[in-house]
This record gives structure tokens, sequence and C-alpha cells, in this order.
């Protein structure tokens, strides 16, 4: 049985929609993107997903979000732009079962505070040369658990916040993310048909 996912988006949902192509393209085969959840109505993340035939909720809090993932007999949380910082309560019950996209080397620029544009900003004003994307399963400390994959990319003269984000999505998050989900899925359909959790 393929492991189920469960993406998490608050925004427009292009990470979202790199998954959807991948499942498409053949490229994530361990999993299947069977519920989109988002954290507020009118996301465009929602359009996206209505598209591609998922189904698709909105929920306004955590308790609502384990009512839809446990109906759907979710497997792998993905957060692909949702804005909420999760409650060490729902972490504990999902280890090493979610994952998140962080657009910046970590621990470079995450953390509380750092998000969408702020990412970029912090990192042009550091002055840093390369930053880039890193997807790492998701525990208590925001942006602490353990790294999955990163990748870098060039800060270039002349950038601003949203040129250099455009830059790290297209050159970095829309591989990476795919990607790593579908090794966590491997992963995790190897410990559901030995039966074991690892
Ligand atoms: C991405 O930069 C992601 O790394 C961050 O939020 C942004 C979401 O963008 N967590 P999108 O909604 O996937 O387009």
């Amino acid at each position: 049985m393929l492991t189920q996912i469960a993406v998490l988006v608050s925004g427009g949902g292009t990470n979202l929609q790199a998954l959807i192509n991948a499942e498409r393209a053949g490229e994530l085969t361990a999993g299947h993107i069977a519920l989109v959840i988002s954290s507020r109505q009118g996301a465009y993340a929602l359009q996206r997903a209505s598209s591609a035939g998922i189904e698709t909720a909105v929920c306004a809090d955590e308790a609502a979000i384990n009512h839809a993932l446990e109906e759907k007999s979710i497997d792998l949380v993905v957060l692909a732009g949702y804005m909420s910082i999760l409650s060490p309560e729902f972490t504990a019950r999902w280890p090493r079962r979610i994952v998140n996209i962080h657009p910046s080397l970590i621990p470079s620029f995450c953390g509380k505070g750092y998000y969408g544009l702020r990412v970029h900003q912090a990192a042009l004003d550091y002055g840093v040369r390369v930053t880039g994307a890193t997807v790492h399963y998701v525990n208590e400390i925001p942006d602490g658990g353990r790294i999955i994959a990163q990748k870098a990319v060039e800060i270039l003269p002349g950038d601003t916040a949203e040129t250099l984000q455009r830059r790290v999505m297209e050159q970095a998050e829309w591989q990476l993310l795919p990607a790593a989900v579908q090794s966590v899925c491997e992963r995790i359909g190897e410990e559901k048909s030995s039966g074991r959790h690892i």
C-alpha cells in the first residue's frame, strides 16, 4: 500500500504543485497525495488541489487536522508553506511522520519569525553568498528537527528578497521536496510492510 500523504498549506502552493507534478510524472511512486489541508479558506493552493482532483479540507485548529488525517488514514504530513507552528502535542503524535520545507540552509535564518520573504531578507542583510532550501522532520522546535535534504543556491548581485525567493524555489525547493518526500515514503512503506516502526 502506498504511503498516504496529506499536504498542509496556507498560501500559493507552488511546492504542493511540485508534489502533484512529481506524482503525475511517476517520480513520486512510493506515496499518494490523498488530502490537502489549508489553514485558511481562499488559499490558492486549494484550487491547485481541486484541479488535480485531490480532496481538500480547511481546518481551523489541530483537533480538526487530526480528525481529517485519521479519517483518510494518513501516514505522512508534508508542510508546504504552512504558516502556523504546530504544538508539541501534535508533533509528538507524529514522530518522523511530519516533514517541512524551509527556504534557507538550516541552521541559518530559521526558527521563530523566519518565514516567507523575511528569510530571504535576513540572508541578504547578513551578506551570505550562498543560501538554499532544507527539508527536515518536524519536532517541537521550530525548524529544529533532523535534516533530510538540502540544496544550495547562489545569491547574485542585485538580488532582492523577491528575486532570491523565486530562485530558491526554482533551483532548490521544487526539486528537493518531491525527492525528499519520495525517500521518506519509501522508508514508511518499508516500515509498514515489515510491521516495524523505525
Ligand atoms: C516556500 O518558500 C517554503 O519553503 C516556505 O513557504 C513557501 C511556500 O510557498 N515554507 P508555496 O506556497 O509552496 O508557493
